[in-house]
C-alpha cells in the first residue's frame, strides 16, 4: 500500500464498540492480548502493510484519550499521522464518522474491525490491489465448514442450507470511495457489514479467500483463542526446553559405590560430600539447565549437612519438585556414563527403572569407554553427561 505524495489509500479502523459480548468491563478494543490492546495489534497488521495510507482510528467516545494513547504506543513516529475521532452508538455510525475524516485524495477505502486484531498484513495488501485491479468493491471470505441449518421460529431444524453457496465474512472490506460514500448516504437501515451497503444499494461485491488469523473476536472463548495464537506457551502449542548437566567423581577404595541411584558392592565408590552419585547429579543438572533454574551447586550448595552422604534420590526428588513447581512437565532424561568400571550393560534396566520414577519420566542410561586415555581411561574417576527435555 506504499504510495508517495498525497495518501489514495485509507484505513479506517473501528474500535469503538463497547464489547457487550465479551464482558471485559472496558472498551474491547482496548483488551489486552499477550500485553498489548487488541487495537494495538489491529493497528500492527494495518502498519505492516505498507507506509503512504492514511489511517482512521474510530474510538470510543468515552475513551478517546486512552485510543489516542494506544495509538501512540502502537505507531510510534507514524502516529502523528493517524486520526483518531469519536464513534457512535452502531457500527455504521462509527464507520461513517471515520469515512467523515478521510482526506479527500483517497480513492479506495479500506474498513477493519479493531476486533480483528490478528488480521495479517497481506490480508490489507490483497484487498486494496483487488479493489484497485477490479474497480469494485472487495471482501475477504472463508468457506463456511459447518453444516447449516435454517430454523423456524419454534427452533426446529427446518432445512440444510448449501454450504458451497456460503461465505463466512471477514475486515479488511475494501471500496471504491464514490461507491461506499453513495451507499453510506443511501442506506435506510443497518447493516452487520459495509458490502452489505453496497449490495443494498445494487453494487457487486467481489470475494477473496480470507485468513484464520483474521477471526473476529467476540466472546472470552474468541479473546482466548487470540492469546493462545499470540503465546503457544499459554496452552496450544507447548514451549519446549532442552538442558545439560556434567558431573564427574573421582573414585574413592574407602567409600561404597552408588550409582544412578543403585549400589555396586565389590566396586570402589566415588569420593564427594554426598554420596557422589554423579549420574544423580548429572540429571538434576540438566533439569535445572533447560528450565533455566540454575545448577546443583547453586541449588543445594556443596556442604550442607542435610546432603552429608545424602543419596542421590534426595536430589533428584528435591529437583524434580522445583522444576515442575516451575510449571515444567519433564519429557525424558538421557545420561551417559564415561568410566571403564562398572559396566552398566548388566544392570541398565534396573538403573532405568529406578531413575525413571524417580524422574516421573523415561530415562535411558547408556555407558562408555575413553579408550584408557585422560582420567577416564586411566580409571582415577566417572563422568556422568546427562540431558533432559522438558515443556510447559
Ligand atoms: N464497533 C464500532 N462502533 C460501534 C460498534 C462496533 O466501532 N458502535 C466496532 C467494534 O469496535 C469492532 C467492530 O465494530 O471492532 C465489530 O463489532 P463487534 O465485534 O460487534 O464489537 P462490539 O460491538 O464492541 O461488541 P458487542 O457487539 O459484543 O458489544
Ligand atoms: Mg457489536
Amino acid at each position: 500500500m506504499t504510495d508517495a505524495g498525497e495518501p489514495t489509500i485509507g484505513v479506517i479502523v473501528v474500535a469503538a464498540g463497547s464489547g457487550t459480548r465479551l464482558g471485559a468491563g472496558e472498551p474491547k478494543a482496548l483488551v489486552p492480548i499477550d500485553g498489548r490492546p487488541m487495537l494495538a495489534h489491529a493497528l500492527g497488521g494495518v502498519l505492516g502493510a505498507g507506509e503512504g495510507a492514511a489511517i482512521v482510528v474510530v474510538g470510543p467516545a468515552e475513551a478517546l484519550d486512552r485510543t489516542r494513547a494506544v495509538v501512540r504506543d502502537a505507531a510510534g513516529a507514524a502516529a502523528a499521522s493517524i486520526v483518531v475521532v469519536a464513534g457512535g452508538a452502531q457500527r455504521q455510525d462509527s464507520v461513517a464518522a471515520g469515512l467523515a475524516a478521510l482526506p479527500t485524495s483517497v480513492r479506495t477505502v479500506l474498513i477493519h474491525d479493531a476486533a480483528r486484531a490478528l488480521t495479517p498484513a497481506v490480508q490489507f495488501v490483497r484487498v486494496a490491489a483487488e479493489v484497485e485491479r477490479t474497480g469494485e468493491s472487495v471482501i475477504p471470505v472463508l468457506p463456511v465448514a459447518d453444516t447449516i441449518k435454517r430454523l423456524d421460529a419454534a427452533g426446529a431444524a427446518v432445512e440444510t442450507v448449501d454450504r458451497s453457496e456460503l461465505g463466512a465474512v471477514q475486515t479488511p472490506q475494501g471500496f471504491p470511495r464514490t461507491a461506499l460514500e453513495a451507499a453510506y448516504a443511501a442506506a435506510t437501515r443497518a447493516h452487520t457489514d459495509d458490502a452489505g451497503l453496497i449490495a443494498a444499494a445494487g453494487g457487486v461485491v467481489r470475494t477473496i479467500s480470507g485468513s484464520d488469523d483474521a477471526f473476529k473476536i467476540t466472546t472470552p472463548a474468541d479473546l482466548q483463542r487470540a492469546r493462545l495464537r499470540l503465546s503457544p506457551g499459554a496452552g496450544g502449542v507447548p514451549e519446549i526446553r532442552t538442558g545439560v548437566g556434567v558431573d564427574v567423581h573421582g573414585f574413592d577404595e574407602g567409600e561404597p559405590l552408588w550409582l544412578g541411584g543403585v549400589y555396586w558392592p565389590n566396586v570402589p565408590g566415588l569420593a564427594g560430600h554426598s554420596d557422589g552419585d554423579a549420574v544423580c547429579h548429572a540429571i538434576c543438572d540438566a533439569l535445572l539447565s533447560a528450565a533455566g533454574l540454575g545448577d546443583i551447586g547453586a541449588r543445594f550448595g556443596t556442604a550442607d549437612p542435610r546432603f552429608l552422604d545424602a543419596h542421590g534420590e534426595v536430589f533428584i526428588a528435591e529437583t524434580v519438585a522445583i522444576v515442575t513447581g516451575a510449571g515444567w512437565r519433564i519429557q525424558n532424561v538421557a545420561v551417559q556414563v564415561v568410566a571403564n568400571e562398572p559396566r552398566i550393560g548388566p544392570r541398565r534396566h534396573e538403573i532405568e527403572h529406578t531413575l525413571g520414577s524417580l524422574v516421573g519420566a523415561p530415562v535411558s542410561v547408556a555407558g562408555t569407554t575413553t579408550d584408557h586415555l585422560g582420567f577416564t581411561g586411566r580409571g582415577e574417576g566417572l563422568t556422568a553427561i546427562a540431558t533432559a527435555l522438558i515443556s510447559r
